[in-house]
């Protein structure tokens, strides 16, 4: 079968590799049918991960067909469509009752890292009862995939770290895929204020189509703060979203952030960051951070069904499976492309 494959910063290859194979009577193994690029493939290609072995198939977010289950598999069967967690969850350890899925000790996000993942014809999913969901009926499969991470991540790791309370003044720093999850999702709990930061204007633009109330380009860190400090008359903000992963973004949340604020970063971050005690230290904030957990599903799956939202508008550019590398350099030249979520489908496997 075909695989992306990472072979050390700044080096991947879509070459021939063998089938996985079940290893554990709680796999499956699932043709993939749909399948995108995250961030975080991005920082992984950048040597951020240094868990990302070479060798390692990329990919964590995706929905397929169910082609063989282990012996102690018992909610799926072949032939069943699946929505592919990014995070592994085998629902009996201690992390995982507490629903922290991202740290089960048998698993968490461990696809497209320590485990091959879903950029591929098939994906081993280990402990498939409690990491496949079934796809409900009458909903576009495309939406779908956007489930698999970057709506969990922005919801759990953004609105949820950041406790939004009906009226907050938000701000929202990278308007990539997860940016905008989190700003979609920020709209459950009506904030006041919804103001999205980007270095890139065609991201921005998505973000006013996404809800945001103030758009700001933070080309120029100390401008941007300035503006915001202006849209929020002199306060700053109640929750200050960190949602890119490098050390100016993580300064621009301390720089605006309001006393008894939190910083919520979603961020993958691959260097230290400067933390500003000096100034923060009678602010009276919170830094969050979190890894997906993806325990949010089922909530987000029901949203989607209900058509409160419509994830399936993040999809900026559709390709064949086998045109995977073109999609990479066009996410990763999402200004020059005006891209968002790239999505690539394996026809035949539909
Ligand atoms: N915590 C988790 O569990 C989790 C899960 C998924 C993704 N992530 C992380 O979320 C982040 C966003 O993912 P994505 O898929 O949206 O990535 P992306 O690369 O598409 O988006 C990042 C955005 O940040 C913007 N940016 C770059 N420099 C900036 C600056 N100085 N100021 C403001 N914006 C700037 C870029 O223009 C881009 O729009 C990544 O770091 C990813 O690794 C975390
Ligand atoms: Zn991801
Ligand atoms: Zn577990």
């Amino acid at each position: 079968m075909k695989a992306l494959v990472y072979h050390g910063p700044g080096q991947k290859t879509w070459e021939e590799k063998p089938k996985p194979q079940l290893l554990e009577p709680t796999d499956a193994i699932v043709r993939v049918h749909k399948t995108t690029i995250c961030g975080t493939d991005l920082h992984i290609l950048k040597g951020d991960v240094p868990t990302v072995t070479p060798g390692r198939t990329l990919g964590h977010e995706g929905i397929g067909i169910v082609d063989e289950v282990g012996s102690a598999v018992a909610n799926f069967r072949p032939g069943d469509k699946a929505l592919i967690s990014c995070i592994t969850s085998c629902g009996r350890c201690a992390p995982c009752k507490e629903g922290m899925y991202s740290h089960c000790i048998n698993g968490g996000w461990i696809l497209g890292n320590q485990i091959d993942g879903t950029q591929a014809e098939y994906v081993r999913i280990p402990y498939a009862d409690t990491s496949l969901y079934h796809l409900p009926k009458g909903v576009g499969e495309d939406a779908l995939v956007m489930l698999s991470d970057i709506l969990p991540t922005g919801y759990e790791c953004g609105v949820l770290k950041a406790q939004i309370q009906p009226g907050d003044t938000v701000a929202v720093v990278g308007s990539g895929p997860v940016g905008l999850a989190a700003l979609i999702t920020a709209q459950f709990y009506a904030p006041g204020q919804l103001i999205v930061l980007d270095v890139d204007d065609k991201r921005l633009e998505f973000a006013r189509k996404f809800g945001a109330t103030h758009t700001v380009n933070s080309g120029d860190g100390e401008t941007a703060v300035a503006k915001v400090m202006e849209l929020t008359e002199g306060a700053g903000v109640d929750a200050a979203i960190e949602a890119v992963g490098i050390p100016a973004t993580f300064e621009l949340c301390q720089s605006i952030i309001a006393p008894g604020g939190t910083i919520a970063v979603l961020g993958v971050h691959g260097s230290s960051v400067p933390l500003h005690l000096e100034r923060l230290w009678a602010f009276n904030i919170a830094i969050t951070t979190r890894l997906v957990d993806t325990v949010t599903t089922p909530l987000l799956l029901k949203t989607v069904v209900s058509g409160r939202l419509k994830p399936e508008e993040l999809i900026t550019h559709r390709f064949r499976l086998n045109d995977i590398l073109q999609a990479y350099d066009t996410f990763a030249n999402a200004g020059r492309e005006g891209a968002l979520k790239v999505l690539m489908t394996h026809e035949a496997a539909g």
